[in-house]
């Protein structure tokens, strides 16, 4: 069986925030054969990203890109370290995913063949909201994920605000540890 590895997208604002205070809490239950990437998609300086599906075709991608998608094509599982901003995940998290139409164009990535059988996950806090206001976010990143033929991990939730609040949420509390596992 080939081995799993886990990359991390951190996309709050903020570090150590609950999102990220999470994931670490989610990660450290994983077994040690199992490989973990950490980026932080706030600082690795993502170009905007330009739509050329129907002009130019798209160049190649540059070092930061290219490093990134290598990344994430390693990867076994992908896990969004997302916190609920406005009803949707953080701009860096969005603008990562926008990215995926770029790369699946470039024929020598094989990008979509080798993202399908993937497993995506959510790990999310936000302050307060109801499952449907979370299910948005929720849902559209599982259905960009399906599209790429990605398999639906699961979604951890903390409502918390302020950094630390997490620790406040029993479930979350006690999902958090056995997240992967499930
Ligand atoms: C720009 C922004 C938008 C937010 N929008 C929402 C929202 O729509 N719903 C919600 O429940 N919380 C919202 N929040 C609160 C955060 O989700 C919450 O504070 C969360 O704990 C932050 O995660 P972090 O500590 O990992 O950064 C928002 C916070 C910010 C900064």
């Amino acid at each position: 069986m080939t081995k799993r590895r886990f990359l991390f997208l951190l996309s709050s604002a903020r570090s150590g925030g609950n999102t990220e205070a999470m994931a670490r809490t989610a990660a450290a239950a994983l077994p040690p054969s199992v490989a973990q990437d950490w980026c932080d998609l706030t600082t690795a300086t993502l170009p905007t990203f330009e739509d050329l599906r129907h002009g130019a075709s798209y160049g190649p991608l540059s070092p930061i890109m290219a490093n990134l998608a290598d990344r994430t094509m390693q990867a076994s599982d992908i896990v969004f370290v997302a916190p609920l901003y406005w009803y949707g995940l953080p701009a860096p998290a969005k603008l990562y995913l926008d990215h995926w139409s770029h790369w699946m164009r470039l024929p020598e990535l094989g990008f979509k063949a080798r993202m399908a059988g993937k497993r995506a996950w959510l790990i999310m806090a936000h302050a307060g909201s109801t499952e449907a206001e979370i299910a948005p976010a929720r849902d559209g990143l599982r259905l960009a994920t399906a599209y790429l033929g990605m398999v639906w991990g699961d979604t951890l939730l903390a409502d918390a605000n302020a950094p630390g609040d997490w620790q406040k949420d029993p479930q979350a509390q006690t999902m958090a540890p056995l997240f992967f596992a499930a």
